[in-house]
């Protein structure tokens, strides 16, 4: 069986028409010979587009899966998107591939954790108030147009929902796919006081520690824009993310996504 992988679509920015993306996939996929295929969120900037977009991949014959991403989160508050009734959005649920291996989905959050509990040469030149993080992502990132209302309990509500699967799947093959960043490892820390302040939206040292602690053995995660491919501790990490078209890569849209779709045979 092979795995499919992708993240950060962000095919209202990329694609004048959900057709033309429609296309694409289907040609990367069948070229790839996917069985199933899980968007690691921020494929549109409205969750609905998003779920509309997985639901005609499936009926195109792509089993296609989704989590969401803080584009997503631009339409949508935690508490509604949880009452979601639809199989393809799989935050806190388990898609079984066989006996032995499965695929959990969290959408992901952050925690502040990558600016308060990670001391270097860059977080000592900022402050790790909360609050006076929180203005900066409102006034230099999206957060503002988040809808999420209450970041400490979206969090924690996620987190208990992926314990709750790591929990029941321990003794299979895990791979975890959330939106977030679930490593300082993976976050850039530099001289610009605004760039490492907003690394505090980034994801959660969380995500690495529950990683470890359950044997999970691969990661897929998007989010940053830059691309990750290693091991840390026994598991394996991968970000591939598409990104958006002209600022972030001049190929065109449909060699990006050949080259970014991850493939994993099980
Ligand atoms: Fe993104
Ligand atoms: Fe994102």
């Amino acid at each position: 069986m092979k795995i499919g992988f992708l993240s950060d679509l962000h095919i209202t920015h990329n694609a004048d028409m959900i057709e033309q993306v429609l296309d694409i996939m289907i040609e990367a996929t069948s070229k790839a010979k996917i069985d199933k295929l899980f968007l690691v969120g921020d494929t549109a900037n409205n969750y609905k587009m998003t779920l509309e977009f997985v639901d005609m991949l499936a009926k195109l014959g792509i089993d296609t899966y989704t989590v969401f991403g803080n584009h997503e989160y631009w339409s949508i508050d935690y508490e509604k998107a949880q009452r979601l009734n639809h199989d393809r959005y799989i935050n806190g649920k388990t898609i079984e591939l066989d006996n032995n291996n499965v695929v959990i989905g969290i959408d992901g959050f952050f925690d502040y954790s990558f600016v308060t509990e990670v001391d270097n040469v860059y977080t000592r030149q900022i402050s790790t108030d909360k609050n006076q993080l929180t203005q900066i992502g409102i006034d230099s990132s999206d957060l503002d147009r988040n809808r999420i209302k209450n970041y400490e309990e979206t969090f924690n509500a996620m987190e208990e929902l992926l314990l709750k699967q790591l929990e029941i799947h321990k003794n299979k093959n895990i791979t975890l796919i959330t939106h977030y960043v679930p490593s300082e490892k993976f976050v850039l820390y530099n001289n610009d006081n605004v760039w490492t302040s907003i690394n505090a939206f980034m994801g959660s040292k969380r995500y690495q520690e529950m990683a470890e602690s359950y044997g999970v053995k691969k990661v897929i995660f998007g989010h940053t824009h830059s691309q990750f491919n290693e091991t840390i501790n026994g598991v394996d990490y991968h970000c591939n993310p598409i990104g958006y078209k002209s600022f972030e890569f001049d190929e065109t849209f449909r060699e990006r996504v050949k080259s970014r779709l991850k493939v994993f045979e099980i």
